[in-house]
């Protein structure tokens, strides 16, 4: 085991995208982002996320782009921008889209009042054309989640809701600063059933501070008393040089990469116990999930909100922070709200840089999303497809080799599969084929 622990210390990217954001430059700004909309072919379908960077209270362990804020006033004036930003993008694009993905992130969207999820649905229908089976997903944090919040959602067309859970011993609660009763969550997932929103997912955080084999079996019990359609369980990302927040968790308390290690497969053999099968890195479904099935053909994909079945060649990010995923490249927002929000006020897209995409980025982007959702890569195939030379992956084979020596993936001729069990191994094998590790001062957690 030592030598898995500290090939597992080493930090290297979750690889939702490729290049990863800390390599994005503000060589891309919204003149490259109009042209790029402007030369989406008309068939293109989209996918649309809608970030709302705002929440009640701040958890200390928290990673995402948010900010507390203790009156509505700034939430209103954020929801009317970015009804202005959905309409500036679907203008610059070439003709009506249609959109069969839809994802409402944060932060905390449900922080918005009901009538205006209501007016952002809205907004979203008199630009786009939702397809009768789109997906509408949304993250929501069940603290103080209501009954009129649930029906407002339905109303909008929410088909499925992401609930944070987290942790529910209040020792380690406490520690993170969530202090939320199994009640609440319980609750909201009895009111967004009531509501007719049947497809759940809980999301779960191993490798928080104070958790005992004790506390991650009755999370898991009680999450499993919630019969959930997936449940997403990260490991804990602690980088307080990058979110300093966390330096308010008490570093002490942390488990070491062994502990984690054990909390991960503990995890892990608690829910295929039950029958839900392992989805990627870190999702877990049930068998007749459309993640599930997404897995077993081959089919899941991999973007800025984790694992996904969305395959929209176009994702368009709205709001502070958000990132798109064109063809041509990514883009991403404005990160601060001040800034974002002065762009749309003036009228002009709010794109702080980006990463436009060369041919071997394309394939090395291929390489990795498949291996991050399919822990096997035919390499043979890749060079097939993308009419490559025969020694095009052999530097990549060669940073395998300690990992093939390690027992962390296996490679016969050129076909490389990460060893069952070892999951979080897929990590370090993607990093074999990122061109630009180490280039971008990123800052990244433990691997495992
Ligand atoms: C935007 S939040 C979900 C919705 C809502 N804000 C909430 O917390 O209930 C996204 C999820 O990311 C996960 N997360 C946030 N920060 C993290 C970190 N530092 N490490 C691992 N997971 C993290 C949490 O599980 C959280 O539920
Ligand atoms: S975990 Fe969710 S509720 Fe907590 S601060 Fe982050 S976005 Fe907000």
């Amino acid at each position: 085991m030592a030598d898995l622990n500290a090939i597992f210390a080493a930090r290297v990217p979750r690889y939702t995208s490729y290049p990863t954001a800390p390599h994005f430059h503000s060589g891309i700004r919204e003149n490259t982002y109009a042209e790029w909309l402007t030369e989406l072919p008309a068939a293109t379908s989209v996918s649309l996320y809608l970030h709302v960077p705002f929440c009640d209270t701040l958890c200390w362990f928290c990673g995402c782009h948010t900010t507390v804020v203790n009156n509505y006033a700034p939430v209103a004036s954020y929801c009317n921008l970015l009804a202005k930003e959905l309409a500036m993008v679907a203008k610059t694009l070439d003709g009506r889209r249609t959109v069969t993905h839809i994802h409402w992130g944060g932060g905390s969207p449900t922080l918005l009042t009901p009538d205006d999820v209501g007016r952002l649905s809205a907004a979203i229908h008199e630009w786009f054309d939702v397809a009768p089976h789109a997906e509408f997903a949304i993250e929501i944090d069940p603290r103080g989640f209501g009954g009129d919040m649930a029906w407002a959602l339905a109303a909008a067309g929410v088909t499925r809701a992401s609930i944070g859970v987290q942790d529910c011993d209040p020792k380690v609660q406490k520690a993170i600063n969530r202090v939320q009763s199994d009640a609440e969550t319980a609750d909201c997932v009895a009111l967004l059933r009531a509501a007719g929103i049947g497809k759940l997912n809980l999301d779960l955080i191993y490798g928080l501070p104070y958790q005992t084999e004790d506390g991650i079996n009755r999370n898991i019990d009680f999450a499993l008393s919630l019969h959930p359609d997936r449940l997403a369980v990260f490991g804990y990302a602690h980088v307080p040089s990058f979110k300093k927040h966390q330096a308010l968790i008490p570093e002490s308390a942390l488990p070491d990469v062994a502990g984690r290690l054990e909390q991960e497969s503990l995890i892990h053999d608690l829910l295929c116990a039950t029958g839900y099968v392992p989805v990627g890195l870190d999702h877990y479904a049930r068998p007749d999930d459309a993640m599930a099935l997404a897995a077993r053909e081959g089919t899941l994909a991999r973007n800025f909100q984790g694992y996904t079945t969305d395959t929209a060649p176009a994702l368009i990010g709205l709001g502070a922070s958000a990132i798109g995923a064109l063809p041509q490249g990514y883009v991403q927002n404005q990160v601060a709200v001040p800034i974002w929000r002065a762009a749309i006020e003036a009228g002009n897209l709010a794109t702080a840089r980006g990463f436009a995409l060369s041919f071997d980025d394309r394939v090395h982007r291929h390489v990795i999303e498949r291996l991050m959702c399919d822990f096997a890569i035919d390499l043979k195939q890749v060079r097939r497809q993308f009419h490559l030379p025969c020694r095009y992956f052999d530097d990549a084979l060669m940073r395998l080799q300690p990992l093939a020596q390690d027992g962390m993936v296996r490679i016969e001729e050129e076909c490389m599969t990460v060893t069952p069990g070892l999951r979080p191994a897929v990590r370090l094998a993607s990093a074999a084929f990122d061109a630009y590790l180490d280039g971008g001062g990123a800052r990244h957690a433990l691997s495992a």
